[in-house]
C-alpha cells in the first residue's frame, strides 16, 4: 500500500479515535512543521504517515534520501544527515517547529551503538533543536532506562542506561519536550487497544504496544500544552483506544526543573 493510500487511512482512523483539531490544544496552536528523526524505521514510517494524514509539513532527516524515498514518497522534504555529525542537525532543524526523534541504536558495538545513538546522537539533536529555537521535543526513549540491573543493559550495549543519558540531555536542552518510554515494540495493527500512561518506570512483566500506536502518542503530544515537560511509560493493554488525549496527558505530573 502506497504511503498516500495509508496516510489516509491512518488519518481516517486519528480522527475516528477523537483526535483533537480545534481550540487552544489544538492543531491551530501546535507545530506545524515538523522535522522526523529517524523516519525510515520502523516507527517512524507510520509516524510520518499519521502526520502527512493531519495535514503536518513534513521534514525528514535521513542518512541515504534514495533509499527513503522509496519508503517516504514525496510529500515530505528530505534533509541528508547523521544524529552523529552536528553540523549536518543545524540546517535540518531550520523552520522546524518541533522535532520528534524516533533514533534507535543498531547493534550492542561499534558505530552504531547505544553510547553513540541513544545518548550522543539524541543530545546533539537536543542542542541543535535549542540552537535553532525549536518549540517542541519528542523523544521515543523505552520503559525501564532507570534500572540500571534490567538484562538488556548486559545485552545490547547498555542501551536503557544510554537512552537515560539521552534523555537526560534532552531535559537539560531547555527544549520544551514530551519523552515517551515504550514497552516492547510490536508491528500489531494500530488503534485496536487502550493505551496506559504511567509514570516511575516500575518493574513490570512484559508490556508491550504497536510502533504505529507509539507514532499516535507522538502526534498526540504535540498537540497539548499537558504533554510538555512530561515523561512517561506506555503500553497497550485490551479495551478502547483513548478518545480524550488531554485529560491522558493532564493526569501526568510535569518533571521536576534540570
Ligand atoms: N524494540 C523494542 O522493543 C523497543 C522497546 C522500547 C523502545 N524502543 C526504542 O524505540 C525507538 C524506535 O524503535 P524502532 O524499532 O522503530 O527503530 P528502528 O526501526 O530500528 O529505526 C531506527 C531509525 O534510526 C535511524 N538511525 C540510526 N542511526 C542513525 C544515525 N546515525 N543518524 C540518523 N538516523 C539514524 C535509522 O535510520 P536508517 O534507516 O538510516 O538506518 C532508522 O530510521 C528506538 O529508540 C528503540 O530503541 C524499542
Amino acid at each position: 500500500m502506497s504511503l498516500t493510500r495509508r496516510s489516509a487511512l491512518i488519518g481516517a482512523c486519528v480522527l475516528a479515535l477523537g483526535a483533537c483539531s480545534t481550540g487552544t490544544g489544538g492543531l491551530s496552536a501546535a507545530p506545524k512543521t515538523v522535522l522526523v528523526a529517524g523516519a525510515t524505521g520502523r516507527t517512524g514510517t507510520p509516524l510520518v504517515a499519521q502526520l502527512l494524514a493531519e495535514g503536518y509539513t513534513v521534514r525528514v532527516l535521513v542518512r541515504d534520501p534514495a533509499k527513503a524515498r522509496a519508503v517516504l514518497g514525496e510529500q515530505v522534504t528530505y534533509l541528508t544527515g547523521d544524529v552523529t555529525d552536528p553540523a549536518t542537525l543545524a540546517p535540518a532543524m531550520q523552520g522546524a517547529d518541533a522535532v520528534i526523534s524516533t533514533i534507535g541504536a543498531k547493534g550492542a558495538k561499534g558505530p552504531g551503538r547505544p553510547e553513540v545513538i541513544d545518548y550522543m546522537g539524541v543530545k546533539n539533536l537536543a542542542s541543535a533543536a535549542s540552537a535553532a529555537g525549536v518549540r517542541h521535543f519528542v523523544l521515543v526513549s523505552s520503559r525501564a532506562v532507570t534500572q540500571e540491573d534490567h538484562p538488556l543493559n548486559r545485552m545490547f550495549g547498555d542501551v536503557l542506561k544510554w537512552k537515560l543519558q539521552g534523555e537526560n540531555a534532552l531535559r537539560a536542552s531547555g527544549v520544551p519536550y514530551t519523552i515517551i518510554r515504550p514497552g516492547g515494540l510490536t508491528n500489531a495493527e494500530p488503534g485496536k487497544s487502550a493505551f496506559v500512561l504511567e509514570q516511575g518506570d516500575k518493574v513490570t512483566g512484559q508490556t508491550t504496544i504497536a510502533r504505529a500506536d507509539v507514532a499516535t502518542i507522538c502526534v498526540q503530544a504535540l498537540k497539548y500544552p499537558e504533554a510538555r515537560n512530561r515523561t512517561f511509560e506506555t503500553h497497550t493493554v485490551p479495551g478502547s483506544p483513548s478518545t480524550d488525549w488531554r485529560a491522558k496527558f493532564a493526569g501526568l505530573k510535569a518533571d521536576p526543573s534540570p
